[in-house]
């Protein structure tokens, strides 16, 4: 038995897209704000102050992380601050202490199934490339070329060597140097230093993973129980070594642009289904969980891929609502609602303490 699932991945996470704010918004943010809605800074204790004040000054973006407090219970805690939302450099601290370290799901095994087989993707600055070799093992590259930097493969699909589209310089599945166009004359050069950059790649169920940390090992693929314990922690005893239900199998891929940060999105899909009822009016009258099944009953899928585009519509102008009020200047925090936002609430804590380093 199988079901349909759609794998969402949501184009903020994994793209610069993820909301640049315009340097003038958020000066507008942070010199306009009418005094009385301004967040009230936290005071650390005089002992961190004190320990604080003798290490190097916080850059802007570390500053506006303690304008959350993630020691308030959930009942008395006010949101993180709307600049976490909207300030430029806050995004370069997110992607320098979250998602350029550890270990980031980028894509589905069965997208790489097959030797030879690629699929590509974008991190924040980062432009990668996984495949399978004709040997059936797992690469991962930055997807750069190391003549004039042009992006090598884009989409996804089946390649037997990756040539750039710019002067033809062309690389092996494995990363290798195969021939460089026209370099007659060149001095100095080694065809075997100039194969793609490498990344850390591993699988683990059926996630595919990147890890952008800078030490990359000259066997590029880790093992997949060091990778799974490493991104999901005491998690991975709990899920498992399949990780999850090893019967859903991948469908299709569908991606979205939302005009918001990323964590607006991750909020309105952590907020325990408060807003279902409200927003999912149809979602909330069609789920009849009595008589849910899991056939691969074609007519099902249908329908569920077209029940998941238009609760994705929805999600998208509320998020990209969302991300509009929280430019504006009239707004900074806000408040959980206890019995139903408690993940919501843990995300802002988990964001909090990966962002303090
Ligand atoms: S940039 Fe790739 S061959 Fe010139
Ligand atoms: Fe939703």
């Amino acid at each position: 038995m199988s079901m349909a699932t759609t794998m969402l991945v949501i184009k903020p996470l994994f793209s610069p897209l993820i909301h640049h704010q315009s340097s003038r918004t958020a000066r507008l943010h942070h010199h306009t704000i009418p005094t009385p809605l301004r967040r009230v800074p936290t005071h650390l204790p005089t002992s961190l102050a004190s320990a604080a004040a003798a290490a190097a000054p916080p850059s802007a973006a570390e500053s506006l992380v303690d304008d959350f407090d993630p020691e308030l219970p959930i009942e008395e805690a006010l949101t993180p601050p709307s600049s976490w939302y909207t300030d430029p450099s806050f995004l370069d601290l997110e992607l320098d202490r979250i998602f350029y370290r550890g270990w980031q799901a980028v894509g589905c095994t069965d997208q790489v199934k097959s030797p030879q087989a690629f699929f590509t993707g974008r991190l924040g600055s980062v432009e990668f490339v996984v495949c399978r070799d004709d040997n059936g093992k797992i690469h991962a590259f930055h997807n750069v070329c190391r003549h004039h930097a042009s992006l090598l493969a884009s989409g996804s699909g089946k390649k037997s060597c990756f040539v750039c589209p710019y002067h033809g310089w062309t690389y092996a599945l494995n990363g290798a140097l195969l021939r460089a166009t026209r370099i007659k004359g060149i001095r100095n050069f080694d065809v075997k230093e100039f194969g793609l950059i490498p990344l850390k790649v591993a699988t683990w169920g059926p996630f595919v993973l990147l890890n952008f940390e800078k030490d990359v090992s000259p066997n590029q693929e880790v093992e997949s129980d060091i990778a799974a314990k490493e991104w999901t922690g005491s998690c991975v005893d709990i899920l498992g070594n399949s990780c999850i239900d090893p019967s859903l199998t991948y469908l299709c891929r569908r991606e979205y642009t939302l005009e918001c940060n990323w964590k607006v999105f991750c909020d309105n899909y952590l907020d325990g289904g408060y807003h279902v009822p409200y927003a999912h009016k149809g979602l909330a009258s069609g789920l009849k969980l009595d008589s849910y099944s899991t056939t691969d009953d074609k007519i099902f899928v249908e329908r569920s891929l077209q029940d998941s585009e238009r609760v994705q519509i929805e999600d998208i102008v509320l998020c990209e609502g969302v991300q509009k009020g929280l430019e504006s200047p009239a707004y900074c925090s806000g408040r959980y609602a206890p019995t139903v936002e408690n993940a919501m609430y843990h995300f802002h804590g988990l964001l909090y303490r990966n962002l303090k380093g």
